[in-house]
């Protein structure tokens, strides 16, 4: 089954086509991190305009690069939500589109779905049961899979996602966005990261970043920090830590044969090899280009929805504030 993926739920307007699943024949993406720079975070209005400037090229370019003609297409998979409905609104309405004048099947893809399904792009088939977590700008969820579209969220943030958090920290610290890049850079240059506080909320799988972000704003104010590479260094080191650790523990709670990690915070270097350095079970990251958004992970997803039958109809809709639970198929 091939299938053409279309994600537009943030600032990148992306295009893909998938083979079974897990065969990338084509993965275009159309960043617009430079525009939203310039206010120091993403910019709803100017988000969607930038979608609707880039969605036809970006797919025309992904039909070019997999050298597939429309006929062998069996489907389209495109984001309905989490995300800005702006945004998500333009990659549905492309979708809609494609689907009516070429006949072909679609289907709506929960955004935190496609995340997990980078994993089936980087190789090997996940094992199951197993822990993932999700880290993004929107969101930190760990998730247990105990097989295919069978999801139980058995943890996840209290408060800010973690590549908020990284967002935040980098802003404080004058580093630039989007901060989680700006912040693995800075730290090249540490030499004596800082001691920052760690909320490990015992007894349960949440995480809770704002305690960090707060006691980072304080040494700030204070004007107590000299370096802000050490600064760095020291926010990206607690955030890890609690992120490897927790997962960890959850995986062996819930006995899990593998812990698969994705999301764009997953690009980050630090967190990837103390996650693989500490697990004690298999551990799955996509390539760091797989883990922040794109539309190789749409489809993948889609293409096991259209073969387990779940296409949907043309009156599909965006759902901004779409939760993993919330997707008709998750129990
Ligand atoms: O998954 P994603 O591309 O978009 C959302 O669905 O939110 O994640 C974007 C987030 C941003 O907060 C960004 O700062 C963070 O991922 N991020 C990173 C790194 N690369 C991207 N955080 C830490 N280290 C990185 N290398
Ligand atoms: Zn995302």
């Amino acid at each position: 089954m091939i299938v053409l993926g279309i994600e537009t739920s943030c600032d990148e307007t992306a295009a893909a086509v998938v083979e079974d699943g897990s065969g990338i024949l084509s993965n275009r993406i159309a960043s617009q991190v430079e525009i939203h720079a310039r206010y120091g975070g993403i910019v709803p209005e100017v988000a969607s305009r930038q979608h609707i400037l880039a969605i036809v090229p970006v797919i025309a370019g992904a039909m070019a690069d997999a050298n597939v003609g429309w006929d062998r297409i069996d489907g389209i998979a495109v984001t309905i939500g989490p995300g800005l409905a702006g945004s998500l609104l333009t990659g549905v309405n492309a979708a809609k589109a494609i689907s009516f004048a070429r006949g072909l099947p679609i289907t709506g893809v929960n955004h935190l779905e496609g995340h997990i399904h980078a994993s089936w792009l980087a190789g090997d088939r996940p094992v199951f049961p197993l822990v993932c977590l999700i880290v993004s700008g929107g969101h930190t969820d760990l998730v247990l899979m105990n097989g295919h579209r069978s999801y139980t969220r058995i943890g996840g943030t209290r408060d800010d996602a973690a590549g908020e958090a990284f967002d935040k920290a980098a802003r404080m610290l004058g580093l630039g966005y989007p901060g989680g890049p700006a912040i693995q850079h800075a730290t090249a240059e540490a030499t004596t990261p800082i001691q920052l506080p760690r909320a490990w909320l015992r007894g349960s799988n949440d995480f809770s970043f704002s305690g960090l972000k707060t006691a980072l704003l304080r040494l700030v104010d204070a004007g107590k920090l000299a370096s802000p590479a050490d600064a760095a260094a020291g926010f990206q080191e607690a955030v890890v830590d609690v992120l490897v650790t927790k997962t960890v523990a959850a995986a062996n709670q819930y006995r899990a044969r593998q812990i698969v990690l994705t999301g764009g915070v997953a690009a980050n270097r630090r967190l990837r090899d103390r996650l693989v350095a500490v697990s004690p079970l298999p551990v799955v990251i996509p390539a760091p280009a797989l883990c922040t958004d794109n539309a190789a992970m749409i489809a993948a997803c889609g293409c096991f929805r259209l073969e387990s039958g779940l296409a949907d109809e043309l009156d599909i809709d965006v759902v901004p504030s779409l939760r993993l639970a919330q997707t008709a198929d998750i129990s």
